[in-house]
């Protein structure tokens, strides 16, 4: 596996390689959900680049940039048995430079659900996705669903920006227990891992109304916020695949999204109808 931190050596590397990229940006402190997405991008490509940067301009001030979960060494075992072919692993001084030209997430759609307590994180996102995506001209880059509006918004760039980078979804992987898996788990005490479960039998609970054909999205939200009390709720909403509102559960067509604070963590998820 080789290691580059510089985009323009990146870029040379790449140059004249002909074959087709899968590409992985991660943050680091990596989990089967990302092995999972390394996987996808073999069976689906000739190469797989990975990229790891933690990324400032996505955090805002006072949240969690200092203490993000960083595992270097164990990152790179993990990616060389996955058998990733580059590892991109950029100092911050790489991408960025001063006065910078960034991206803005579009009004709406950027400041709804996580937006709307994070105001200006979806810029962040979108700034360094669309940089790492210049850098390694990938054909097709891989994003979990769990993170279902950054995924939305990374497409919604690519069709609006008319880039041709195609944005493969891939399904959540969850624990055992049904937590899903995020680098975040790791700041949960045993008794906010076990409040944290409650985000996920939220959803289950979606799924079995569902699956009796409740579809009424008000009825199916009002016993979503019964099994995730008492934890701070930060939103819970039955959205089509276009991110808007509807009123019932269109199967085919639904994304079921909840946003809880188990103890100090903000914790996501989601499921797909
Ligand atoms: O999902 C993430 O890990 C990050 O938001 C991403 C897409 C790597 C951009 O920094």
């Amino acid at each position: 596996m080789k290691i580059i931190s510089n985009p323009v050596e990146l870029k040379e590397y790449l140059k004249y390689k002909k074959e087709s990229i899968g590409f992985v940006p991660t943050m680091g402190a990596l989990h089967e959900g990302h092995i999972s997405l390394i996987k996808k991008a073999k069976e689906e490509n000739e190469l797989v680049i990975v990229s790891i940067f933690l990324n400032p301009t996505q955090f805002l001030k006072g949240e969690d940039l200092d203490k993000y979960p960083k595992k270097d060494d164990a990152d790179k075992h993990i990616c060389k048995l996955s058998g990733v072919d580059v590892l991109f692993f950029p100092h911050s001084y790489d991408i960025y430079g001063d006065d910078e030209v960034s991206l803005s997430a579009p009004n709406v759609r950027g400041y709804v659900l996580e937006g709307t307590s994070r105001p200006s994180h979806f810029n962040g996102v979108l700034t360094v996705v669309m940089k790492l995506l210049n850098i390694v001209n990938p054909t097709r880059a891989y994003f979990g669903k769990k993170d279902a509006q950054q995924l939305n918004l990374i497409s919604l760039m690519i069709k609006q920006l008319f880039m041709s980078t195609l944005i493969v979804p891939v399904d959540t992987v969850r624990e055992n227990d049904g937590l899903a898996l995020s680098s975040r788990n790791v700041y949960l005490s045993s008794s906010e891992r076990k409040d944290a479960l409650k985000i996920s039998a939220s959803l289950h609970s979606a799924g079995i109304m569902v699956s009796k054909n409740i579809l009424d999205s008000k009825e199916i939200i009002k016993k979503m916020r019964e099994v995730l009390s008492p934890l701070e709720i930060f939103y819970v909403e039955i959205l089509n695949r276009d991110f808007e509102q509807i009123s019932h559960v269109e199967i085919g067509n639904t994304v079921i999204l909840v946003e809880a604070k188990a103890g100090t963590t903000r914790l996501l998820d989601n499921i797909w109808l």
